[in-house]
């Protein structure tokens, strides 16, 4: 092998799955870690696997000096926000502790780049409801505080090494590869497309509204829903920024305007053509009433155009494939 690869942890999760079907679209050489504790085999196609976890030191240094890894693409973690309020520790261990470690096997390996998946929780609860990527930081629950510490310390090994990053601070990620050949595929799901997505097949027999008393226009959560297809997009310019000398720099992921969950629910109605069942029920803890990216600066630093930036067009790629799913199911 002569040629350095990609290394992509989590590759075989909902997100990590469509960027590493994106890169080697584009012809990059990929390998993915994974322990599929969360992902599934299915989901990398015929990507090359290695079934390990980040934290796993030996692992990480083996599959680093066989692929001579260059670029390391970040994506393994928990992210289910109630389920880090329970258990904190797991959190830290798995999204935090594994970083450090990752970190240190790059290091000695004399990895380039990094491109992190972060994430919007790292705001908290912004007043305005708009954060941009200089609003102050306060996640309210371990996960945005898991990923928080991470970004902290790929920013200071960024500038004691020649290593360098980009952090992408994610905001509501939904939708599925529009040919439908990968898509979130995990049980009890939580994200509110895909849990009204499944409701509308008949999956489950109702969708809730957590709270319809928020300072909104309609008293519902809104949210910056982002095609899951730009996400990946947004990190094959990220590997571009980085391979033509860019700084180490911190960008939110978002289209920088929001919808709430009646409007996501009426999109849902209009693309299935079937009436919801939905039940009005209390907010849920730790959920910010808006959050919503100031998103101007992937544009100007990385050239990120968004393509289906369209609330329908998400929610038709994300019924497509539950649909698919039901045929076929992944576990
Ligand atoms: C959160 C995290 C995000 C993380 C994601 C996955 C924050 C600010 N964001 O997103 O980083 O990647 O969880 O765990 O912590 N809703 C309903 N009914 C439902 C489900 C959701 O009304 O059945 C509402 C929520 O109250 C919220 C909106 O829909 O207003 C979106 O919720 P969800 O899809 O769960 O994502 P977040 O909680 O925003």
């Amino acid at each position: 092998m002569n040629r350095s690869s990609i290394l992509v942890t989590g590759g075989a999760g909902y997100i990590g799955s469509h960027v590493v079907l994106k890169l080697r679209e584009r012809g990059e050489q990929v390998v993915v870690l994974d322990d599929l504790t969360r992902g599934f085999r299915r989901a990398v196609l015929d990507a090359p696997l290695v079934i390990g976890r980040v934290g796993d030191r030996d692992t990480v240094r083996e599959v680093l000096a066989a692929h001579r890894v260059d670029t390391v693409m970040h994506f393994a973690a928990y992210t289910i926000v109630p389920e880090s309020v329970r258990e904190p520790l797991k959190y830290y261990g798995n999204n935090t502790c594994s970083t450090r470690s990752l970190l240190e096997c790059c290091l000695e390996a004399g990895v380039r780049h990094v491109v992190f998946s972060s994430t919007a929780a790292v705001y908290g609860i912004p007043p305005s409801g708009l954060a941009a990527e200089d609003s102050p930081t306060a996640p309210i629950n371990p996960y945005g505080t898991s990923k928080l510490m991470s970004e902290w310390m790929l920013r200071d090994v960024s500038a004691a090494s020649p290593l360098r990053h980009v952090a992408l601070r994610y905001f509501n990620v939904a939708g599925s590869d529009s040919a439908c050949r990968v898509g979130q595929a995990t049980a009890q799901a939580t994200l509110l497309v895909k849990v009204a997505c499944e409701h509308a097949i008949g999956k489950r027999p109702h969708v809730a509204i957590f709270g319809t008393d928020y300072p909104t226009a309609d008293g519902t959560g809104v949210r910056d829903y982002l095609h899951v297809e730009d996400l990946a997009a947004a990190h094959l310019d990220a590997l571009a920024y980085l391979r033509a000398g860019g700084d180490s720099t911190v960008l939110n992921v978002g289209y920088g305007h929001g919808y709430s969950v009646r409007e996501v629910l009426q999109s849902v109605e209009r693309v299935s053509r079937r009436r919801l069942t939905v039940r009005e029920e209390p907010r849920r803890a730790g959920d910010p009433p808006a959050l919503v990216a100031r998103a101007e600066r992937i544009r100007s630093l990385l050239g990120w155009t968004p393509r289906l930036d369209d609330l329908d067009t998400i929610v038709r790629h994300s019924l497509a494939w539950e649909e698919r799913l039901q045929r076929e199911p992944w576990d």
